[in-house]
């Protein structure tokens, strides 16, 4: 067992580090308030690889590990929890279906221009009356010719409003139940009878677009069908395994943000003549937190290491995104009691971590479906 990075691992973490202290951490307050989707960031991050770290630099990746992707995602969200959710739902929630089942015209058409970061990828499961119970979606696709003809709404999609393709999951056969979906690739530049809904007001992340698609009589070339008919659920699970690893990393970075800016405020914020970080009260808090983000840190690079050495990693990623988002919420709402009534008003980072913590117990799963799906392998009903 050896828990240390390798030598470009931490290279490449150190990297993004610094790009993160330079150009993401000072903006992230400023990106928060004007809903500014970080697109010159996006670009960058291209540029260093980290908008498709897992990928083969055929196609357009970093060809680098999980592992590494995980270590980058902590640091990215550390910076902007927006940013996070951005890059972690193009490497992930697009990035992993369309790699691990797509073809190999599909990965160069479709994979590439996203993980080079030129383009943005967005992932299209859940509607308005299949939230958890995902295999509910209505969403239908009739193959007509050539030619998938798509009629549904999607909703709560990150990146929906900036992203160029989809990884879209609708019925074909809806007596056969999760078994009758089916995963398409929707260029959203070239996709007649497509539409933007509602771009939704949020309480956090709110650099991070999340919009509703709409597809009206769509026409999506059969070509872009992801493996094969019934394939659908299964290929959309395991991107979602995948991506509980990005959320549970995100989660993860919100928190580091969270000790890093209550150690700086408390070292300056002076009460009974002494800082208050020599007060117990606060040095407890600040050890508990970063206690229990370092053991979800472990648990996110163990999941992440499982699914570098292709393992069964569907429990561990519900594990690690469960754990690092109950404790990057703990330490949110305890760095806002640090701060104080600073901590309450918008001058300060407090309250935007708190706000953009607590969606990660809520995306991508809810806590409460993580927590099915761990007691189900746990039980061996799967
Ligand atoms: N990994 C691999 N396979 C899986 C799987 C997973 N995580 N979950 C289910 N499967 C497989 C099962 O093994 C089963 O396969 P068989 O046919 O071989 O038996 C099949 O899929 C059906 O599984 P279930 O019977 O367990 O299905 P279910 O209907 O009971 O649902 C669930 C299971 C775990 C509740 C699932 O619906 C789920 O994960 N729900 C949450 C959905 C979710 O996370 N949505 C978030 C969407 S994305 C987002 O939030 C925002 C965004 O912008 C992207």
């Amino acid at each position: 067992m050896n828990l240390g990075p390798t030598e470009e691992q931490q290279m490449v973490k150190d990297q993004v580090a610094r790009f993160v202290d330079e150009e993401i951490k000072p903006n992230a307050a400023e990106w928060d308030k004007t809903h500014k989707h970080p697109e010159d960031i996006c670009r960058k991050l291209g540029e260093m690889g980290i908008m498709g770290v897992a990928v083969s630099p055929d196609y357009g990746g970093a060809g680098m590990d999980n592992v590494t992707y995980v270590m980058c995602m902590i640091e990215i969200s550390r910076g902007c929890a927006s940013t996070g959710v951005i890059v972690s739902v193009n490497n992930s929630l697009y990035g992993y279906p369309v790699r691990v089942f797509g073809t190999h015209e599909q990965k160069e058409k479709f994979l590439a221009p996203v993980a080079s970061g030129q383009v943005e990828g967005c992932y299209a499961l859940t509607e308005s009356g299949a939230g958890s119970d995902a295999a509910a979606l209505r969403c239908r696709a009739v193959l007509k010719g050539d030619k998938y003809i798509v009629n549904g709404v999607k909703k709560f999609i990150t990146s929906g409003n900036v992203a160029r393709y989809c990884v879209l999951a609708a019925t074909e056969h809806p007596e056969k139940g999760y078994k009758g979906l089916i995963t398409l690739i929707a260029d959203h530049d070239h996709t007649p009878g497509f539409s933007l809904g509602t771009i939704e007001e949020k309480m956090g992340i709110l650099a991070s677009g999340t919009a509703e698609l709409v597809y009206e009589d769509a026409e999506i070339p059969a070509e872009n069908l992801l493996g094969k008919t019934g394939d659908g659920f299964k290929q959309m699970m395991t991107g979602l395994n995948a991506g509980r690893i990005g959320i549970g990393a995100q989660a993860c970075g919100i928190g580091r943000a969270v000790v890093e800016d209550c150690i700086e405020y408390a070292k300056e914020r002076v009460q009974f003549g002494k800082p208050i970080t020599s007060f117990q009260a606060i040095q407890w808090k600040l050890a508990d937190m970063a206690t229990e983000l370092d053991a979800a840190e472990l648990l996110l690079l163990k999941a992440a290491w499982m699914e570098d050495n292709d393992l069964d990693f569907e429990k561990e990623s519900a594990q690690a995104k469960m754990y690092a988002s109950d404790v990057a919420m703990r330490a949110a709402v305890e760095g806002v009691q640090i701060f104080g009534g600073y901590g309450y008003c918008k001058d300060y980072p407090a309250e935007r971590h708190m706000r953009d913590a607590k969606i990660c117990q809520i995306y991508e799963g809810t806590n409460e479906i993580q927590r099915v799906v761990i007691a189900r392998k746990l039980l061996g009903a799967r």
